[in-house]
């Protein structure tokens, strides 16, 4: 029988309760001594009060990790430690932290913090793994620049940033851009690198690398080409450029996510960049394109501009699915790309939506944010994106993107701030939209025809079901693109996109010479299930005339 006063009672975190860092962190200089039982973090960070909160008791999380020393502007101090992570007792003006910790990266087999994957060190932090590396404000608004020394025997020694200097058992790498610890990253081993070159629309010369271990070279011209594509696309559709010397991948075998998108240093599961003619299929190649530039997107969505709090994951995700599906559909075949993302869309996110663990796409607390890297937060996320961008149209979502390249650049941000700025790029209110955000659930839409003297009408009514712990659900804004199809199969109305924001809401047509057939949801504008008897004759009618494939 397990032992109940042993088990430590999960703890819910709201996003009412947000409060801002008492510090900021102004540098953090990072020094490894690597060794696979025993591996040493030496740590020096400089605090300042933050004169935009109050400071209360100082506190740094730390998880399995045994403390050596630590001092505060040289001075020994006794932290007192939990096992979430250490208290102690600060000035009340800017200090030095310095802390050497020992931890066991042959031992962590959470795949969470510094690990061994066949011999090799590498890292995860998001979300809360940086915790297990060093003692440390681990939140994403706190946001610093790293400098990082790695000792060991390793040939390959690889961090954030830009290499800075690199000798007989180390190496030195200096990351310009503040970044949170969730983007820290770290990889040393026998590594091969498939080296590119890319430069940039501006002329600055960018070094690319695949890192793999030895065997595998092979294996990385696609995925290297991927990478190349996906920085010209970024330049060209949403004119962001990349900003280091240097840019790496590294292939690691045992690793829990996909991919993680650490600033300079994306570490990818095997699966998801290695590819041969002999064995890859043309999904695999297809998915390992999206993935490399899924993780090369967020350099901007999601590292210049990050996430205030975990609540706000989806203000990263949301936004960087719906950039790399974009890039796929300009790549390769837009139709083909939406239609396979709804039907991914419908059989696990709708389920999700529909079952007992189903949450708005930016929940209001968790116990555990592990458990919320969901087709909701992710995929109902990026449609959420999707439906902005067709309510306010192309040049209105490019004007509302470039204010919040410009406007948040740097910082950690909210939903609200994102909102925010398509309101003042649009000048639209969008407070009832907002609830895609906080509304879980999928919408019902039923839709009737009536057809008299020549109007033809469409009859909505829109119902959310309850979900649990919102048994009450209000009207969504919904985008529904709509075409109409005369008899003979001429399209008599081309697409438009009609915007309902009421629980039962009407659209006519008039002046119509004959019953025209409807093309409702085109390019399944909103994610929401149709409910609409047609019969097998206008199906196939739809089948041979509609212009949306
Ligand atoms: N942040 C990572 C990603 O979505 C986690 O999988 O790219
Ligand atoms: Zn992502």
């Amino acid at each position: 029988m397990k032992d109940a006063a042993a088990t430590t009672p999960a703890q819910t975190i709201y996003l009412a309760d947000y409060t801002p860092f008492g510090w900021s962190v102004e540098d953090v200089h990072l020094t490894f001594r690597l060794a696979p039982e025993g591996t040493r973090v030496i740590s020096r960070i400089r605090f300042a009060p933050n004169p935009d909160a109050s400071q209360g008791s100082f506190f740094l999380h730390g998880e399995d990790l045994t403390l050596i020393s630590a001092k505060i502007d040289g001075q020994a101090v006794s932290p007192e430690i939990s096992e979430e992570g250490l208290t102690c007792a600060v000035p009340d003006a800017p200090f030095t932290w310095e802390a050497e910790v020992e931890i066991a990266p042959a031992k962590n087999f959470a795949l969470e913090g510094l690990y061994m994957s066949n011999g090799m060190y590498c890292t995860q932090c998001e979300a809360e793994g940086f915790r297990k590396i060093t003692y440390y404000p681990d939140r994403p608004d706190v946001m610093s620049v790293f400098t990082v020394r790695i000792e060991g025997d390793e040939p390959v020694k690889l961090s954030n940033g830009n290499p800075v200097a690199s000798g007989e058992g180390f190496a030195e790498w200096h990351d310009p851009w503040p970044k949170p610890a969730y983007l820290f990253a770290l990889v040393a081993g026998d590594l091969i690198a498939h080296p590119d070159r890319f430069t940039t629309r501006s002329g600055k010369e960018v070094e690319l690398n695949i890192y793999v271990r030895p065997g595998d070279e092979d294996k990385c011209a696609f995925g290297m080409e991927a990478l190349k594509k996906s920085m010209k696309w970024d330049e060209d559709v949403y004119g962001r450029e990349y900003d280091l010397d240097i840019f790496n991948i590294v292939a690691v075998d045992d690793f829990n996510m996909g991919a993680m998108e650490n600033k300079g240093l994306n570490i990818f599961n095997s699966s998801c960049v290695l590819a041969s003619p002999e064995t890859s299929t043309d999904a695999n190649f297809e998915r390992i394109e999206a993935i490399i530039a899924h993780e090369y997107f967020h350099n901007w969505t999601g590292n210049r501009i990050t996430c205030r709090d975990w609540f706000q994951l989806c203000l990263k995700e949301g936004l960087t699915v719906f950039r790399d599906a974009s890039f796929t559909a300009d790549m390769r075949s837009e139709p083909v790309k939406r239609i396979s993302d709804v039907i991914d869309l419908r059989a696990r996110q709708f389920r999700e939506d529909n079952g007992p663990l189903a949450h708005p796409v930016r929940p209001e607390s968790f116990q555990e944010i592990n458990n919320f890297y969901t087709a909701t937060v992710y995929e109902k996320g990026a449609e959420v994106i999707g439906m902005l961008k067709r309510l306010v149209g192309d040049a209105a979502y490019a004007k509302a993107l470039d204010l919040y390249f410009d406007r948040h650049d740097g910082q950690a941000c909210t939903i609200e701030d994102w909102l925010q700025v398509f309101e003042d790029a649009t000048g639209r209110d969008l407070t009832q939209f907002k609830r895609w955000y906080s509304q879980a659930g999928t919408p019902r839409l039923h839709v009737r025809e009536e057809w008299a003297d020549g109007t033809f009408t469409l009859h909505f009514s829109q119902q959310t079901p309850p979900t649990p712990g919102q048994p009450d659900k209000l009207p969504q804004v919904l985008p529904i693109a709509v075409g109409l199809i005369g008899p003979n199969g001429d399209e008599v109305q081309g697409t438009t996109l009609l915007e309902m924001t009421e629980t039962e809401q009407s659209f006519s047509f008039s002046g119509l010479g004959a019953r025209p057939v409807p093309s409702i949801l085109r390019g399944f504008s909103a994610p929401v299930i149709l409910q609409h008897e047609t019969d097998t004759e206008t199906r196939a009618f739809l089948l041979a005339h509609d212009t949306d494939p």
